[in-house]
C-alpha cells in the first residue's frame, strides 16, 4: 500500500510538469482526488486492509492528499504568473518619450497672470497661502469687520449652503486664518502673505460681472509699517506684470476692513481711456482696492494693533488678466471655448 502511495505521488509530480492551463490542471485534479480519482480509490480500500496498517495508511494518504492539493494550489498560481508574463510579452510597445502629436493643454490666461504675481511676490519673501473656496460668515463677513446687518454685506450676496457656511465673496475671508496661523512677527521682522484665490458673488452677469471670479490678496504687517509700503508694492506690482509703466489713480475708497482705504485704478487699457463698456465710459479700471489693516480686523487675528500695523490689498486678478490680454467680456473665462482661451499662451 505505501509503496502505491510513493508511485501515486511521483506519478502526480511527472504529469504535473507538462501541465501548461488551467483546465488540464482540473483535469489532473480529477485524476488524483475526484470521486474516481487515484487517491481516492485508495482512500476506499483502507477498509480492506488489516487494522494495524489502517492507521498508519490512513495518515499517509491523507499527507499524500494533502500534499496534491497544496502543489494543486500552488501551480494555479504559477499559471496566472505565466498568463500574465505572456500578456506583458505580447502587449504593444508604447515609448512615453515620444512627443504627443495632438495638442497639449495649457494654462487658462488667469493661471499665467497669478503665476506670474505670485513670482514677484515670493522674490520679495511674501509666503503663499491657499484660502478656503467654503468658509464660514464669520470668516468671510465678521472677522474683517463687517458685522450682522452691515450695509456692506448687501454688496456681496453669494451662495449659501444648508449647512450655515457659504461660498466666500472675497479672498479677504482668509485674513484671519492666516494671522492666527502666523501670529505677530517676530520684533524686526515682518509677515507678508499673498492669497490668492476664487471668489463667488451673486452677480448679473454682463461683459464686467461674473458670478465667478477670481481675486489676489496680499497682506503686510509689522512694527512699523505705513502707506509708503504699500504705495511701493502696488507699483512693483502693476509694473512688472504690465511689462510697461501704466497710468494710476489713488483715490479714498471705503472697505470696513481697511483705515484708511484706497481705490487704485488703472487707466482702461481696453479703450485707452476713451470709455467703453468695460469702463463703464469711465476711462478707469478699479483694479487694486486697498488699505492700511482695520485696528479691529488685526485683533480679532490675534495681533495687537497697539504694537502692528499693517497694509491689505485684493486685487481682481480676473480684471487684471482681461486688462492685460485686452479681453472685452470676462464669461470669456469660464466659457470653456479653447479657441479663445488658447490664444493667450505665450
Ligand atoms: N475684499 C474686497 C472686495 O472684494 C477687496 C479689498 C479691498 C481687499 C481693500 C483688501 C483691501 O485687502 O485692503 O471688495
Amino acid at each position: 500500500m505505501l509503496e502505491n502511495l510513493d508511485k501515486i505521488r511521483s506519478k502526480f509530480s511527472e504529469e504535473l510538469k507538462a501541465i501548461d492551463s488551467n483546465d488540464k490542471l482540473e483535469k489532473l485534479r480529477v485524476a488524483f482526488l475526484g470521486k474516481k480519482g487515484l487517491v481516492t480509490e485508495e482512500l476506499k480500500n483502507i477498509k480492506n486492509l488489516a487494522n494495524d496498517v489502517k492507521k498508519v495508511a490512513g495518515k499517509e494518504l491523507n499527507i499524500l492528499k494533502n500534499e496534491i492539493e497544496a502543489a494543486i494550489a500552488q501551480y494555479q498560481k504559477t499559471l496566472e504568473e505565466m498568463e500574465y508574463q505572456k500578456e506583458i510579452d505580447n502587449a504593444e510597445v508604447y515609448d512615453y518619450s515620444i512627443p504627443s502629436e495632438k495638442p497639449v493643454g495649457t494654462l487658462h490666461p488667469i493661471s499665467i497672470v497669478q503665476k506670474q504675481i505670485e513670482d514677484i511676490f515670493k522674490t520679495m519673501g511674501f509666503v503663499i497661502e491657499d484660502g478656503l473656496e467654503i468658509q464660514t460668515e464669520y470668516n468671510n463677513f465678521e472677522a474683517v469687520n463687517i458685522p450682522k446687518n452691515h450695509p456692506a454685506r448687501d454688496m456681496q450676496d453669494t451662495y449659501y449652503l444648508e449647512n450655515g457656511q457659504i461660498l466666500k465673496t472675497h479672498t479677504s475671508a482668509a485674513q484671519n486664518t492666516i494671522m492666527k496661523k502666523y501670529g505677530a512677527p517676530n520684533p524686526g521682522e515682518t509677515l507678508k502673505v499673498l492669497f490668492p484665490g476664487r471668489c463667488f458673488r451673486n452677480e448679473n452677469l454682463d461683459a464686467s460681472h461674473e458670478n465667478t471670479f477670481f481675486q489676489l490678496e496680499g497682506m503686510m504687517i509689522g512694527e512699523d509699517i505705513s502707506i509708503s509700503n504699500l504705495i511701493y508694492f502696488m507699483r512693483v506690482l502693476l509694473t512688472e506684470v504690465f511689462e510697461r509703466d501704466v497710468k494710476v489713480r489713488l483715490r479714498p475708497g471705503y472697505f470696513p476692513f481697511v483705515e484708511p482705504g484706497f481705490e487704485l485704478d488703472i487707466n482702461c487699457e481696453i479703450c485707452g481711456g476713451d470709455g467703453c463698456t468695460t469702463c463703464k465710459n469711465t476711462g478707469w479700471i478699479e483694479l487694486l482696492p486697498c488699505g492700511m489693516i482695520h485696528p479691529n480686523v488685526l485683533s480679532m487675528g490675534g495681533i495687537d494693533p497697539e504694537k502692528y500695523t499693517g497694509f491689505a490689498f485684493g486685487l481682481g486678478l480676473t480684471r487684471l488678466a482681461m486688462m492685460k490680454y485686452n479681453i472685452k467680456d470676462i464669461r470669456l473665462f469660464n466659457g470653456g471655448n479653447l479657441k479663445q482661451l488658447k490664444q493667450f499662451v505665450k
